[in-house]
C-alpha cells in the first residue's frame, strides 16, 4: 500500500429526525448567526425548512435565509451570499440541500473571508486560507459534498457558462445531518443521478495505476455492489428506509476518500462531464452515465485487468483472463454491462439521450477546448487525454 494522509473531519449525525439537532450542532461548532442556504423549494414543500428553522430558534440562533440555489449552482448567487453574510455579520453557513446547495455554502464561506473575488479560487489564482464554518443537512445523496473537500460552481457567461471547481480541507462541513427519510421525496430521475454519481466517485478512484490495493478494492467492490442493488430496488420502493439509508451513507463514503487512499485517481470522466453540464445545464449524474462508456472503451487497453476485475466482481461475468485478448473481451463485456445497468435505472448512455438531440460539432469542439484549456492541459491519469482524445470520446459518446 502506498503512503497516505487520510482526513475526514466531518461529524456525521445519521438517522430519522436528526434535523431537529441542527441548532445544537451549530452552537457546538461556534455559530451565533447563520446564513441558511437552500435550493428551489423542495425543503420548504417537505416541511424540512420549518423544522430546521425551529431547531435554530430553540437554540437561540438567529438566521438569514438565502434560497434559490439551482442545480449546477451559479456564481451570481454565491456573490449575493457573500454580500449578505458581510451585511448581516454571519459567522456560520448552513446548507440545507444537495451538492449544489452545499457547494454554494462552501464558496460563500470561503468568499466571506477573502478580500478579492471568490472566482479567483476556481481559477486557481489563490487558495482559500480561511473560511466560515459550514454545516449541512443533506437531502439528496449524490455529490458527496457533505464530507468532501470539493466545491463546484458555474459562472454565467454569454459565450457559454463555465463550470469550475476548487478543493480545500478548510471548507469541509463541520457536521453533516443525514436523515434518509428526507430523501423519500426525491424524483426517480434524481435518485438515479445520485446513484451514478456515487458509483463514479468510487470508479474514478478505482481506475488508477500503481500499488497494491486489496482493502481499498474490497471497499470499492462492496460500495459499488450495494449502491447499485439498492439503487435498482429503491425505484420501486422509494420509501424503503434501509435502501435509502445505504445509498445515503454510500454517497459520503464514496467521496470522503475511503476508497481512494491509493492516490489521485483518474477523474477524466468528471472533467469531461463538467463541460457537458456547464454547457447544457444537465444533471451531473446523468452526464456521467452518458460519457462513461465512451471513455471506458477509449482507455480500456491501458488497464484491461482492472476493467475485467470489475466485470467479474460487479456483473458476475465469467473470469476468462488467460490471455490479454481474453482479458480485453471480459473487460469490454463489463463495460457493456455497466451501460445496461445505467439504462435499467433510467439513465442516458450517450449525449444524444442526455440532451434530447444530437450535440453539434461546434458544441463538441467547445467542450473539448474547455476541458483541455485549448489543448494545453490533459485529463485523466490511466491515459492522459489531450484535445484530440477528448474530441474522440465526446464523438463516441454521441
Ligand atoms: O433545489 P431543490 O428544490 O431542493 O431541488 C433539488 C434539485 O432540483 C432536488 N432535490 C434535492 N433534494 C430533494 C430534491 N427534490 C425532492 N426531494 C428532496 N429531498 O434535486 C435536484 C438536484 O439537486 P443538486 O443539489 O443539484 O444535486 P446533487 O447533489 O447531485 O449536486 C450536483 C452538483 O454537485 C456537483 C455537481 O457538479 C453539481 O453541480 N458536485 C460536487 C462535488 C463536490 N462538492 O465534492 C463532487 C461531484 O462530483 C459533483 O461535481
Ligand atoms: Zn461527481
Amino acid at each position: 500500500m502506498k503512503d497516505f494522509t487520510y482526513y475526514a473531519p466531518t461529524e456525521v449525525i445519521f438517522g430519522p429526525d436528526t434535523e431537529s439537532r441542527v441548532g445544537e450542532l451549530v452552537k457546538k461548532w461556534g455559530g451565533t448567526r447563520v446564513l441558511l442556504v437552500y435550493g428551489g423549494g423542495s425543503c420548504i414543500r417537505s416541511g424540512l425548512y420549518d423544522r430546521v428553522a425551529s431547531s435554530l430558534g430553540e437554540a437561540g440562533i438567529p438566521f438569514t435565509a438565502l434560497g434559490g440555489v439551482v442545480p449546477n449552482p451559479r456564481l451570481s448567487l454565491v456573490r449575493d451570499g457573500i454580500r449578505t453574510a458581510h451585511d448581516e455579520g454571519i459567522d456560520f453557513v448552513l446548507a440545507v440541500g444537495g451538492g449544489s446547495v452545499i457547494d454554494s455554502a462552501k464558496a460563500i464561506a470561503a468568499g466571506v473571508e477573502y478580500d478579492g473575488d471568490v472566482w479567483d479560487f476556481f481559477l486557481r489564482k489563490t487558495a482559500p486560507m480561511k473560511a466560515l464554518p459550514v454545516g449541512a443537512v443533506l437531502t439528496i445523496p449524490a455529490a458527496g459534498s457533505e464530507m468532501s473537500d470539493g466545491c463546484v460552481i458555474t459562472r454565467e457567461d454569454e459565450c457559454g457558462d463555465e463550470k469550475k471547481s476548487f478543493s480545500t480541507n478548510i471548507c469541509r462541513p463541520r457536521f453533516a445531518v443525514m436523515n434518509p427519510e428526507l430523501t423519500y421525496t426525491l424524483p426517480a430521475y434524481q435518485t438515479s443521478c445520485g446513484v451514478v454519481d456515487i458509483m463514479m466517485h468510487t470508479l474514478e478512484r478505482y481506475f488508477t495505476r500503481g500499488g497494491d490495493m486489496y482493502l481499498t478494492d474490497a471497499l470499492a467492490d462492496a460500495l459499488l455492489r450495494t449502491v447499485m442493488t439498492c439503487g435498482e430496488k429503491v425505484l420501486k420502493a422509494p420509501e424503503d428506509y434501509s435502501l435509502r439509508a445505504s445509498i445515503m451513507w454510500g454517497s459520503s463514503l464514496a467521496h470522503n476518500d475511503l476508497t481512494g487512499l491509493r492516490g489521485q485517481g483518474d477523474w477524466a470522466v468528471h472533467g469531461l462531464e463538467h463541460e457537458a453540464s456547464g454547457l447544457f445545464d444537465v444533471a451531473h449524474g446523468a452526464g456521467l452515465a452518458a460519457i462513461w462508456g465512451a471513455w471506458a472503451n477509449y482507455v480500456v487497453e491501458e488497464a484491461p485487468e482492472r476493467f475485467a476485475r470489475l466485470a467479474v466482481n460487479l456483473f458476475d461475468i465469467p473470469a476468462v483472463m488467460s490471455t490479454r485478448e481474453e482479458t480485453l473481451a471480459t473487460a469490454r463485456a463489463g463495460i457493456e454491462a455497466m451501460r445496461d445497468y445505467f439504462r435499467s435505472i433510467g439513465m442516458p448512455v450517450n449525449l444524444t439521450e442526455l440532451i434530447g438531440r444530437r450535440p453539434t460539432e461546434e458544441e463538441i469542439d467547445h467542450m473539448a477546448a474547455m476541458a483541455t484549456k485549448n489543448g494545453t492541459a490533459t485529463l485523466g491519469s490511466l491515459r492522459k487525454l489531450g484535445l484530440e482524445d477528448v474530441k474522440h470520446i465526446y464523438n463516441a459518446a454521441v
